[in-house]
């Protein structure tokens, strides 16, 4: 059977695709077959480099504007034959002909439990509305910032120190069980969109 062929794109550290690469790349009939970033110096690179997986990068300065930029990533997702698209702190906004293109098949992870503190800084905003609890959603991509069908969310209780770091870290320890947990369930062909409710995934057991 031909693998099921992922590629992730990425902004910044990567730590969400190190948990990728570690827990599913090259098992359980699954492949990432690219890592993409509109940062030529990104750490997710070079984390990609090291796991011989093939890099490209997207820089901003290179296009003329960002339908010409996500038409080249575009491109590039589909000559890699990719099955998935997957954003592990990708921090650009990808434009509608590109959500078309993949739709149903771009995902993202979020640090909060969406609808609540969806876009920018969500830790913070979480801290600074003073929950008791925020989480960690995975999510198909749309139009909107961190609006689309929820996939599969896990809660994160604030520290009673309420200190960033320390919840940051929570945080990050729940992503990175979470996100390989949900592509596998889309990878076994479990997810899919209601087809009464554009809105609402299910889950099939
Ligand atoms: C994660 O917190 C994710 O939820 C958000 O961006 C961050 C990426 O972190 N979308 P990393 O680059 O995977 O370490």
């Amino acid at each position: 059977m031909s693998p099921f062929k992922i590629v992730v794109l990425a902004s910044g550290s990567g730590t969400n695709l190190q948990a990728i690469l570690d827990t599913l790349h090259g098992r359980e009939g699954i492949e990432v077959v690219g890592v993409g970033s509109d940062k030529p110096g990104a750490r997710a690179l070079d984390r990609a480099v090291a796991a011989a997986v093939q890099t490209a990068a997207f820089p901003r300065e290179e296009y003329p504007d960002r339908p010409a930029r996500d038409a080249a990533i575009g491109d590039w997702v589909e000559s890699r034959e990719a099955d998935l698209v997957v954003l592990a702190g990708y921090m650009q906004l990808l434009d509608s002909a590109f959500v078309a293109r993949f739709r149903n098949r771009i995902v993202n992870i979020h640090p909060a439990l969406l609808p609540s503190f969806p876009g920018l800084d969500a830790i913070g905003h979480a801290l600074a509305a003073g929950v008791e609890t925020t989480g960690v959603s995975v999510h198909f991509v749309d139009e909107g910032v961190d609006t689309g069908p929820v996939i599969a969310q896990r809660r994160v209780p604030v520290p009673r120190s309420r200190n960033r770091e320390e919840l940051e870290a929570a945080v990050h320890a729940v992503e990175h069980q979470l996100y390989p947990e949900a592509i596998r369930m889309i990878v076994g062909g479990r997810v899919r969109i209601d087809a009464d409710d554009a809105r609402a995934v299910v889950i099939d057991e």
